[in-house]
């Protein structure tokens, strides 16, 4: 297929075909990290910046890499070191780093609809790196692209998406990923942590953890997100939260053979899953951040090949 998006702002707009046109984009990329000289000339002469007004470990790094390692020149910056702290819109600072003839931008922000906000007032291709509870589409793609690397298929799958559904943009993009591909989609967690209308994105919401572990094919633990939980408990206490849903070697013992463990990261090891399943051999948690180098580049050759 011919890409003809500038940007990327969200999984809920891609097609399919699109989504597979990504991953399979991916795969030729993930071959340039087994070279001893990791990088080509793709994006030579282009400008990537990171604008990163949240905190991120993976994704950050991961965008910044993955445009060195296709050649781009790159740039980056946090809320607290720029001038937002002196008042400056986040339009205006984005139209300043334009004018400095950047192609690229990629944009994490505790608001959703930013990165919208940004393709449709500068000039530049936006990619979205997370944005508040909305979508994180790199996020899910590498999630798909490792679903699909270790199963060598997503259709037909059952995937568990376990934990904080409500606050997660992991889940959002996930679920419009995963549902484009023919995957059955299952959420798992407490009432107060799913969305009342989530079932009109075409998902299983199940509040049984031991029925989804026995029934899942593939199992997503979510972070659970106490900083977005200000002002309310969605329940009673942590110890109560994994009791009933957190990933014990106990409950995985009526687990599929073949059953893979995933967590976006970062982690709250003994909180969503316990550190001997976060580095057992269901895990595929590091392989996530692996394969989120080959999407992430996959996405700045893609989104840079349309003017
Ligand atoms: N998964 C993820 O988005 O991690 P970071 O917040 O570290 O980027």
């Amino acid at each position: 297929m011919i890409w003809k998006r500038k940007h990327l702002l969200g999984l809920e707009e891609l097609t399919a075909e699109e989504i597979v046109h990504i991953l399979n984009t991916a795969e030729t990329f993930k071959e340039v990290s087994t070279r001893s000289i990791k990088k080509v000339p793709a994006l030579q002469g282009r400008t990537v910046v990171n604008m990163f007004y949240e905190s991120s470990t993976r994704t950050n790094l991961s965008f910044q890499l993955a445009a060195r390692r296709l050649s781009a020149d790159t740039l980056g910056f946090s809320k607290s070191g720029s001038s937002v702290s002196k008042g400056e819109t986040l339009v205006d600072t984005a139209k300043n780093i334009e004018a400095m003839g950047v192609d690229i931008m990629v944009l994490r922000h505790e608001c959703a609809g930013t990165p919208k906000m940004l393709a449709e007032n500068v000039g530049c291709s936006i990619v979205n790196a997370g944005d508040g509870q909305h979508e994180h589409p790199t996020q899910a793609l590498l999630d798909l692209y490792t679903i699909r690397e270790v199963k060598g298929t997503i259709e037909g799958l059952t995937v568990g998406i376990v934990g904080d559904i409500a606050h997660s943009r992991v889940a959002r993009s996930n679920i419009w990923g995963l549902t484009k591909l023919g995957a059955k989609v299952m959420v798992v967690g407490p009432a107060t942590l799913i969305p009342k209308d989530i079932k009109r994105m075409g998902v299983e919401v199940c509040f049984d953890m031991d029925r989804a572990v026995e029934e899942c094919d593939v199992l997503n633990m979510l972070r659970i997100q106490l900083e977005r939980q200000q002002g309310y408990n969605p329940f009673p206490s942590m110890r109560e939260y994994i009791h009933l849903f957190g990933l014990t070697n106990d409950r995985l013992k009526k687990a599929k053979d073949d059953l893979i463990i995933m967590h976006p990261g970062p982690v709250n090891r003994g909180i969503e899953l316990s550190p001997e399943i976060a580095d057992g051999p269901r895990s595929v948690i590091l392989r996530q951040v692996e394969n989120g180098l080959a999407v992430r580049m996959a996405v700045l050759f893609l989104v840079a090949g349309v003017e």
